[in-house]
């Protein structure tokens, strides 16, 4: 029982039960201070595979592994209070076997307390979900463009631009829906597919690159923030932090040169004599 007084965290219902009602506000998260920063003002936060690049300077989301992504996981959830926290299942740790994908999903919950998983992947991936949500495990899908099968994909390249693609992409919405997923991320994807599968779709659908006739919408926060180098044409930079960041630590840099930092108001003297 929760207290009248006490901040509850959203779950995967409070979520799904926003479609047709108003846009979902998501972001991603990595480490608590931001995760407080983000959580009075989004309905989730995905701790996104993306972090591979973001922080640790990979070159893909390919490398990193699920003690990382849990690990960042319980700093999201310390950070947060309010918002349902979502961990994105990384490369190699659920397309193996049904089974393989529950021990893992079930840690993810157990260790994080973090509500849901997200992983990559549609139609092929149906099978694998329905397990999952059969055995408790809430999951969001993902599918368009999946930066995990860039290697088969042969680089980020938007989806849904021919009619094979198009009809590749319905199928998945619709068997993602149909194994229970409660929600779908539509990754680089044409504004008319992502359109079509939002409209026919009971799920909410997530949209990155992919318009703003999504039911919601996620962006890497640091992509946002202007503190990540990302060309990409769906990134609107709502600040600048970068180019703050290094304002900042130019000015103490040249302060501490000339020992004008730390000054008078920034130094322990003796103790007055009472
Ligand atoms: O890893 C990630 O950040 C994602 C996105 C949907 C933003 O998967």
């Amino acid at each position: 029982m929760y207290a009248d007084n006490q901040i509850r965290r959203k779950t995967v219902r409070d979520i799904a039960r926003l479609k047709g009602e108003r846009p979902v506000v998501s972001l991603t998260a990595y480490t608590a201070p931001m995760a407080a920063a983000l959580d009075p003002h989004v309905d989730f936060l995905l701790v996104g595979d993306s972090l591979a690049m973001v922080l640790y300077g990979m070159e893909s989301t390919i490398g990193v592994t699920l003690d990382t992504m849990i690990e960042h996981t319980k700093a999201v959830m310390r950070g947060s209070q309010r918002a349902l926290v979502i961990l994105d299942m990384p490369f190699g740790s659920f397309e193996e076997s049904k089974q393989q994908a529950f021990h893992n999903g079930a840690r993810v919950l157990r260790e994080t307390g973090c509500a849901a998983i997200k992983l990559e992947g549609g139609a092929a991936m149906a099978d694998t979900i329905a397990y999952l949500v059969a055995r408790n495990i809430p999951v969001m899908a993902h599918i368009g463009l999946r930066p995990q099968a860039v290697h088969v994909m042969g680089g980020y390249r938007t989806q849904g631009r021919n009619q094979q693609e198009r009809i590749q992409m319905i199928e998945d919405a619709y068997a993602v829906q149909k194994a229970g997923a409660f929600a779908v991320v539509l990754e680089g994807i044409t504004e008319s597919v992502a359109t079509e599968i939002t409209e026919k779709l009971d799920i909410i659908t997530i949209g990155i690159g992919a318009s703003a006739n999504c039911d919601g919408q996620i962006l890497v926060v640091e992509d946002m923030l202007g503190y990540f180098p990302s060309n990409a044409k769906f990134v609107k930079r709502f600040a600048e932090v970068g180019t703050t960041i290094e304002a900042a630590v130019g000015q103490y840099a040249d302060e501490v040169r000339a020992r004008s930092f730390p000054a008078p108001e920034h130094t322990y003297g003796l103790k007055p004599k009472s």
